[in-house]
């Protein structure tokens, strides 16, 4: 699976969180179901959405960001099997050929900041204009700006935040920016860019619904300025040292408010129509396991935890709650940062479920 840097990414969880999901979608339901569904309600580099996606899901993946719905509309809305290919890989060659023009992305990204190489931001310019004019269609468009965004992913010289600058220029960043076919899912979805919240009180019923929403202060927004940039194609004011686009200032998420991210996650687990909902946490965040627990079991009645480790599979379900989740288990691993909380009929047993077949301990 090709996809850009993103702090919070869900890369290593996705096996995890996509056992949770089907044994979610079958539990209480003897016999196939015509289609499972399900909602990424903050899909980032839709990682969590392809799994879904791959494992027979019809997916709806939603983010605020233009880049989101570009990554979301290439992977989740478009079926591979209606792709082109040939006529896309030709697109394709025929962006790489082209030669660099020095226009905005030059200038901003990397005169005035260094995330790329020169030679590589007048290659982002030159394909970028050119790219309108070959792309047939929405699908096709968002497939080349797909293409686009992981091309210079490879060559970039931050650290994956896109807000300051390494000294020396990183290794990668001396690789001619090349663009390559995304590797296209099979199947029907939805992209959609919309606050999750109003997503959650408009949207159709689903079997499962999965809620990773930033958890602090840093906006993502302000982090992926520049993918936000090379999507929207337009160019906007820049400042300070990161040359961040001007609406930076005042694009913000309630989940990144400390006064309003409680109501705000609050109203999407009441208000979201989903028989099971997955939440990612983190407890370096703004509220505590605790009262995430209390609030899933007031919503959803059974909830359990995963405790879920970084960079290995390693998981357990701790704690035990009853639906008014108060807790009856017992808790160990308490070093744990990450957690993987499913609430809805019969989440225990799914926990036990998925944390049996993945060989993870017990707490
Ligand atoms: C922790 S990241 C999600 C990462 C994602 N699960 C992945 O694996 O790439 C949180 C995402 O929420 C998005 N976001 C922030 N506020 C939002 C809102 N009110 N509605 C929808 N998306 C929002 C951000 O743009 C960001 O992509």
């Amino acid at each position: 699976m090709r996809v850009i840097k993103y702090i919070g990414s869900k890369r290593i969880l996705v096996p995890r969180i996509v056992a949770l999901a089907q044994a979610a979608a079958a539990h209480g339901r003897p016999g196939r179901r015509r289609s499972i569904t399900a909602c990424d309600l903050f899909c980032g580099t839709t990682r969590v959405a392809q799994g879904l996606k791959r494992a027979g899901f019809h997916v709806t993946a939603n983010d605020t960001a233009w880049y989101a719905e570009m990554l979301a509309t290439a992977y989740v809305a478009t079926d591979s099997r209606k792709v082109r290919r040939r006529a896309l890989e030709a697109k394709i060659a025929r962006l790489n050929a082209l030669p660099g023009r020095r226009g905005y992305a030059t200038r901003t990204f990397c005169e005035e900041a260094r995330y790329f190489q020169p030679a590589n931001g007048r290659r982002i310019d030159a394909i970028r204009a050119e790219l309108e004019n070959v792309a047939d269609g929405p699908a096709e468009r968002a497939i080349l700006l797909t293409a686009l965004l992981e091309a210079a992913d490879r060559v970039d010289s931050t650290t994956g935040l896109q807000m300051a600058c390494l000294k020396a220029w990183a290794p990668r960043s001396f690789t001619r920016l090349e663009l390559r076919l995304p590797d296209l899912i099979a199947g029907r979805g939805a992209a959609v860019r919309m606050d999750a919240n109003a997503l959650a009180r408009a949207m159709e019923p689903v079997d499962v619904a999965y809620a990773d929403p930033p958890y602090n202060q840093h906006s993502y927004h302000s982090n992926y300025h520049a993918w936000e940039t090379i999507v929207r194609n337009d160019s906007p004011e820049a400042y300070g040292v990161a040359r961040k686009r001007a609406d930076c200032r005042t694009t913000r998420s309630a989940y990144n408010s400390r006064k309003l991210a409680w109501d705000a996650l609050s109203a999407l687990v009441h208000d979201v129509p989903a028989r099971h909902l997955i939440v990612s946490f983190n407890d370096e965040g703004f509220f505590t396991r605790a009262a995430i627990t209390r609030l899933l079991a007031d919503a959803k009645g059974e909830v359990a935890t995963m405790p879920v480790a970084h960079r290995r599979y390693v998981g357990a379900r701790i704690g035990i709650y009853n639906p008014r989740g108060e807790k009856v288990g017992r808790v160990s691993h308490v070093t744990n940062h990450e957690f993987l909380f499913i609430a809805g009929p019969g989440a225990l047993q799914i926990a036990d479920q998925v944390s049996a077949s993945s060989g993870a301990a017990r707490g």
